[in-house]
């Protein structure tokens, strides 16, 4: 599997800089103080640097975008890549002038000129996070990505500060590539054994097979994987790095393909559907970070892994299931299946862990694209307090979140005439029907999001700090809010 690139800090060394091979990065911005690697670039190109810091093009640049010299005389680099980044910039410059570097890094080396910039570590992050490549299932020779450094002037405190990013960006690229995974390979089984090899980090990892899910009643879940040839599981990872109080939980939908079952869904298109394992991705993804970075925090992440397929015996439309709560569901639309999974998750984690607050995760409608589009994730609550500071992590992150809103008028659509509820409520407000129906899965005094990140865990072109697929949307914000929120 992909690992983010190994990022070297070292302090910066003037003589290597006319004989340094492959790229170079360096920062600049007009009208500030060039730093001592830029003007000796300068000088060796014979003030080419300078001319192009001075160029109305570099002048139209944003903060963090770059404009590139390419086989610059008087260096042996084949080039020069200069990152417009001013003194004071904020994290989202930093990581996306970083972003630039990782993006034309290949086979050779990098080298990053940062020294006496303060935010060195996240231009190293961004780097790291845009460098992701899933190339698993291309054939030929495969060379290895070149040697990344970043000079500083510090090089142990940035190494300190870059550590805990660093296990960030391996939980990203877990949960990347959890989802750019198709489902021939990421079966409901191979899932459960990659979150399983996590036990290596610490982590406690429970894999409850389909005897133990009908013991505890789980009918809404079994529903959806019955006419899969893969067995559906529940996974449940622990880490507990806090004290004796109750966990934070984390559940994700995790659908590793989604044909929509007998009310199938249209063939184009439907290849897509090998991400709608994406809450679940996130959800093993920050336990990663978590565990990598040993969080002083007690977090439980569940996930539903299933796969809904059409079959003989699948689950028909009009069929009523009994969910783990007790409550009874017509399902009325075998597609609608993420909030059947999620239901069971749901009570389940909090019949056992009595969690202190929980958040799930889940690709779960089209109809929060056409709401939001693919810039931010619908955020759905049952309380101000723990979705404002669900807010201001992603934002503090760069990771685009939205509240909509949630009420009684939403929830009396999903009523059904033979059955407690339905499992649909209509198209209109599509997305907000399918908060309401996980809604009722949520104890009144347990404060809970829910995150539905159909439109933001897979995009169809490149963003800021990745390329185009999979994103790990998500994996920054919550670890974001554990350590805001758990840990100082
Ligand atoms: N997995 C889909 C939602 C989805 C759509 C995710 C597009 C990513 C991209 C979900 O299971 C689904 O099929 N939802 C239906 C619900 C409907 C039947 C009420 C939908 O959104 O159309
Ligand atoms: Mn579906
Ligand atoms: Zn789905």
């Amino acid at each position: 599997m992909p690992q983010p690139l190994p990022i070297q800090f070292l302090s910066l060394d003037l003589d290597a800089l006319a004989g340094a091979t492959g790229r170079i990065a360096v920062l600049a911005e007009p009208d500030q103080p060039t730093s001592a690697g830029f003007r000796k670039l300068d000088r060796l190109t014979r003030g080419a640097l300078a001319r192009a810091v001075a160029s109305e093009a570099f002048g139209k640049l944003k903060p963090g975008e770059a404009m590139e010299l390419a086989w610059p005389a008087g260096l042996q680099a084949e080039a020069v890549q200069i990152l417009r980044l001013p003194k004071r910039a904020d994290v989202a410059q930093a990581r996306k002038a970083g972003a630039a570097v990782g993006k034309a890094h290949g086979t050779g080396a990098t080298l990053v000129l940062a020294e006496g910039h303060a935010r060195a570590a996240d231009i190293a992050f961004g780097l790291a996070l845009r460098a992701y490549e899933f190339d698993t299932h291309k054939t030929g020779e495969k060379k290895p990505r070149g040697p990344v450094t970043v000079a500083v002037t510090n090089p142990e405190a940035v190494a300190r500060a870059a550590a805990p990013m660093a296990a960030v960006a391996e939980g990203v690229f877990f949960t990347r590539d959890l989802v750019n995974e198709p489902a021939n390979v990421l079966t409901t089984s191979d899932f459960a054994a990659r979150l399983a090899g996590m036990h290596e980090l610490g982590l406690q990892v429970e894999i409850l097979e389909e005897d133990e899910l009908r013991r505890l009643g789980m009918g809404a879940l079994l529903g959806v994987g019955q006419g899969s040839e893969s067995p559906s599981k529940v996974v449940v990872m622990q880490w507990n790095g806090g004290g004796d109080e109750a966990p934070f939980a984390l559940i994700g939908k995790g659908v590793v393909f989604d044909t929509g079952g007998i009310s199938i869904k249209p063939a184009a298109g439907m290849e897509d559907m090998t991400m709608d394992m994406g809450g679940a991705g996130v959800v093993a993804g920050v336990m990663r970070t978590l565990a990598l970075r040993k969080a002083k925090a007690n977090v439980v992440g569940l996930v539903g892994l299933v796969e809904n397929m059409p079959d003989g015996r699948a689950q028909r439309p009009g069929d009523v299931v009994r969910s783990m709560k007790g409550d009874t569901i017509e399902v009325i639309n075998t597609d609608a299946e993420g909030r059947l999974v999620l239901a069971d998750v749901l009570w389940y984690a909090q019949e056992r862990f009595k969690p202190s607050g929980m958040i799930n995760l889940a690709t779960l409608t089209g109809a929060i694209i056409i709401a939001l589009g693919h810039e931010n994730a619908g955020v759905f609550s049952n309380n101000d307090e723990l979705c404002a500071a669900f807010l201001s992590a992603a934002k503090a992150e760069g990771e685009g979140a939205w509240r909509m809103p949630m009420g009684d008028a939403y929830d009396a659509k999903l009523k059904s005439r033979i059955a407690d509820m339905m499992n649909v409520g209509g198209r209109d407000g599509g997305a907000i029907t399918a908060a309401q129906f996980l809604a009722r899965f949520v104890k009144p005094d347990v404060p809970w999001c829910h995150l539905d990140i159909a439109g933001t865990a897979l995009l169809k072109s490149d963003s800021t700090l990745a390329p185009k697929g999979a994103t790990g949307w998500g994996v920054m914000a919550l670890d974001r809010l554990i350590r805001d929120r758990f840990e100082r």
